[in-house]
């Protein structure tokens, strides 16, 4: 594929060496996979199959891995960002969009740049204040910030180049995902969807930051006058006042160019509110809400669209990873685009024409027994368009795969899915549905659900019957046979995104901090090293100076950061930026912060106090604090604070006392009595943890 061109341009590169001021160019992006000296965009090459060649650390060397360098990234939140090497340079991103250029042989830092975003807002993001990486190309730096804008760095000096607010700031947009390249412009999406949004993604000319044209993913109101014909006909496929919530869709996260076909193809995220009934009145599939599309690079306009949830009504985004490959199907050579979204079915389709090809379960699901080749549509069980009664539907909303990226081994034909095999969530709808601007618009009941009427909990069905595996696995998913070759359980959920390497080797890291190399044919774990902090990010892989490296971002937060536990006897570890190679130093784990001795603090124990404490907690506090009072270990436990921070409450929670470390004033939705209220149910939760 490309290598004439990847030659060409790779000498091309060696001879102009950092003197040039187009570092990477179009050619660069299109030779990419067979560079194995950089590492030059999100997924590394065009198809984002985040397959490198590299062989040096292999199989049968891979427990002499040890530390080239490290760089502390001074945060204390979710690490999401896949690093990019380019000429020598590594960059990354940490939470609240700030970047930073380290040298990719000694991790010594370069530049660092913060876009200064309103810490205030930070409550907008969904799931943590993350980001996953920037887009190189020319001489620039792009990264999309968490309130809004596009901004392109000098990617020798980190100076801003030119910066565009990309959203309307009155609405909760939040970018947290890698800006693309594609064609000489600049793509970024946008997220908000659980907020009240409607989702679009936008090119900018990369060399001017000049609006080339919007995507939008779901109508806005047909009163207003639509963008464009695909906007007028996805409205024949809505129902109700949509609109006023949004409809949702936000494209948070994939995007890939195919050269060839000059498409941009880019995964819709879900409805919003959730609830289809509250959405659309239950009509209507909400074009293209969870789905893949593919539009012209130089218009914007669609070339065809494929919907994995036709009337989403769960959160089941599409905007999972996408990756491109050539495979051979019934032993034709087929383009196929493929992506493991929230909903449990692996889907293969025709990446030219858009036709569906294959739709297997890859988790245990029970919202649908399968996919209807013919009409490319889910087959969806009985109770799955679930009332007012509490159903349990598998999977919830954290999807059967999420955001951490899957790799592709060409040697073994298998695709790496990080897996999130025991999703199920209660869904019910909400007997009254009012939008609230800045709050969480689901349109479910969301929170303590103890006394709501329940549905009989409904057989699973899927790949492997009954549900038996563990919370989460890394798959190897054979998209030939589609079935699965191996799977690695893990006893926690989230497991990180994943490199697949010649060296017959897949790379990921853990919920749990540890960070592990497989065989990737047979899955034989081959090596395990604790990093003391829990990893989400993908690791990527380099060549310089005839040393082959391994990195990857370990920094716990994320959506699992804030809502379940991950700490044992300490939280808070700093984030780290590791880098590892052959025969490197000894690998010592990031230390946390010691969790403090507890002291008794009184509390009014009287059942009904309790009882409102704990519902206002989880509708005020419990996004970012921990559902159930315990922290994910990314935003403090409030149960440890120190007796000085309880007396400060009222200064903290509405005064804004904490703001500039991302605290909201909730002086707006919590008043000083609620407060009260609150403070003891912690207090509560606390001499509970004490008794245990
Ligand atoms: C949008 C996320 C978010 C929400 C919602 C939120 N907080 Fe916070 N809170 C933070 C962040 C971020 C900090 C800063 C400390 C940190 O990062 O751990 C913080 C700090 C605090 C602290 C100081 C803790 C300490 O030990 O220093 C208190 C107390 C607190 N929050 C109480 C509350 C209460 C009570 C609610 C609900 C009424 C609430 N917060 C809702 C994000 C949030």
């Amino acid at each position: 594929m490309r290598t004439s061109f990847a030659l060409a341009s790779f000498g091309l590169s060696l001879l102009l060496g950092n003197v040039a001021s187009a570092q990477v160019t179009d050619a660069d992006l299109a030779a990419a996979a067979s560079d194995n000296s950089q590492w030059l965009s999100y997924g590394r090459d065009q198809g984002e199959t985040r397959y490198s060649p590299l062989r040096q650390i292999n199989d049968g060397n891979i427990s002499d891995l040890g530390v080239a360098w490290t760089f502390d990234t001074g945060s204390f939140r979710g690490l999401e960002a896949t690093p990019l090497v380019a000429n020598g340079i590594m960059y990354a991103t940490r939470p609240w969009s700030s970047v930073f250029a380290v040298n990719a042989r000694t991790g010594a830092l370069i530049w660092d740049y913060d876009p200064q975003v309103d810490r205030a807002q930070g409550y907008r993001a969904c799931c943590d204040v993350v980001n996953r990486g920037v887009a190189l190309y020319d001489d620039k730096v792009y990264v999309g910030t968490i309130d809004g804008r596009l901004i392109a760095l000098n990617a020798q000096t980190g100076a801003v180049e030119w910066e565009v607010l990309t959203v309307d700031r009155s609405r909760p947009y939040t970018i947290t995902g890698a800006p693309r390249i594609a064609d000489g412009k600049v793509i970024i999406g946008n997220g908000g969807a659980e907020l009240g949004a409607r989702g679009y993604i936008t090119a900018y000319d990369a060399m001017t930051g000049e609006e080339e044209w919007r995507f939008w993913v779901v109508p806005g109101n047909p009163a207003d006058g639509f963008e464009n014909p695909d906007v007028e006909f996805a409205a024949t496929t809505w129902d109700g006042n949509w609109w006023e919530v949004g409809g949702g869709g936000n494209a948070w996260d994939s995007m890939i160019y195919d050269e060839e076909e000059r498409l941009v193809y880019v995964g819709t995220g879900n409805g919003s509110p959730w609830s289809h009934e509250i959405r659309s009145n239950g009509v209507g599939d909400n074009l293209y809400l969870s789905s893949i599309v593919a539009l012209h690079v130089d218009t914007g306009r669609v070339a065809w669209y494929y919907q994995t949830t036709p009337g989403d009504n769960w959160d089941y985004t599409a905007v999972q990873p996408l990756m491109l490959a050539d495979i051979a199907i019934n032993g034709v050579l087929r383009k196929v685009i493929m992506q493991a979204p929230k909903n449990g079915f692996f889907y293969v389709l025709d990446r030219v024409t858009g036709d569906l090809i294959y739709a297997d379960p890859y988790a245990e699901l029970n919202w649908a027994t399968g996919v209807d080749l013919e009409t490319g549509r889910p087959i969806e069980t009985p109770h799955a368009r679930y009332d007012t009664s509490v159903t349990m539907i598998m999977p919830g909303p954290s999807g059967a795969h999420n955001w951490h990226p899957m790799s592709y081994n060409p040697n073994t034909g298998l695709v790496y899915i990080p897996t999130l095999q025991g999703s199920v969530f209660p869904y019910a709808i909400m007997d009254e549905f009012q939008f609230v601007p800045e709050a969480w618009n689901l349109g479910i009941k969301f929170g303590t659900l103890e006394g709501e009427p329940v549905t009989p909990e409904f057989e699973y069905v899927g790949s492997t019957g009954p549900a038996t595996r563990s919370p989460g696995a890394l798959l190897a998913w054979d998209p030939v046979t589609r079935r699965p070759r191996w799977y690695h359980d893990y006893d926690f959920t989230i497991n990180g995104g994943t490199l697949s390497t010649g060296g017959n080797l897949v790379f990921q890291g853990g919920a749990d901090g540890v960070f592990r190399a497989f065989a990737a044919d047979d899955g034989e774990l081959l090596f395990e090293a604790d990093l003391g902090v829990g990893i989400m990010a993908a690791p990527m892989t380099y060549e310089l100076d005839g040393t082959q490296y391994v990195s990857v971002l370990a920094g716990w937060g994320g959506s699992s950061g804030l809502f379940g536990p991950n700490y044992d006897g300490a939280y808070k570890p700093q984030g780290r930026l590791w880098t590892f190679q052959l025969s490197g130093t000894e690998i010592v784990p990031v230390e946390g912060q010691p969790l403090p001795d507890l002291t008794a603090i009184p509390f009014d124990e009287s059942p009904a106090r309790l009882a409102e404490g704990a519902d206002k907690y989880i509708q005020n506090c419990g996004l970012c604090h921990g559902a159930d009072g315990a922290s994910g270990g990314a935003i403090a436990d409030l149960r440890y604070a120190s007796e000085a921070t309880y007396d400060n409450f009222h200064s903290i929670v509405r005064e804004g006392a904490y703001t500039a470390l991302g605290m909201p004033n909730l002086s707006a939705t919590v008043s000083a009595s609620d407060l009260d209220t609150i403070k003891n149910w912690i207090l509560s939760q606390r001499a509970a943890l004490m008794a245990q």
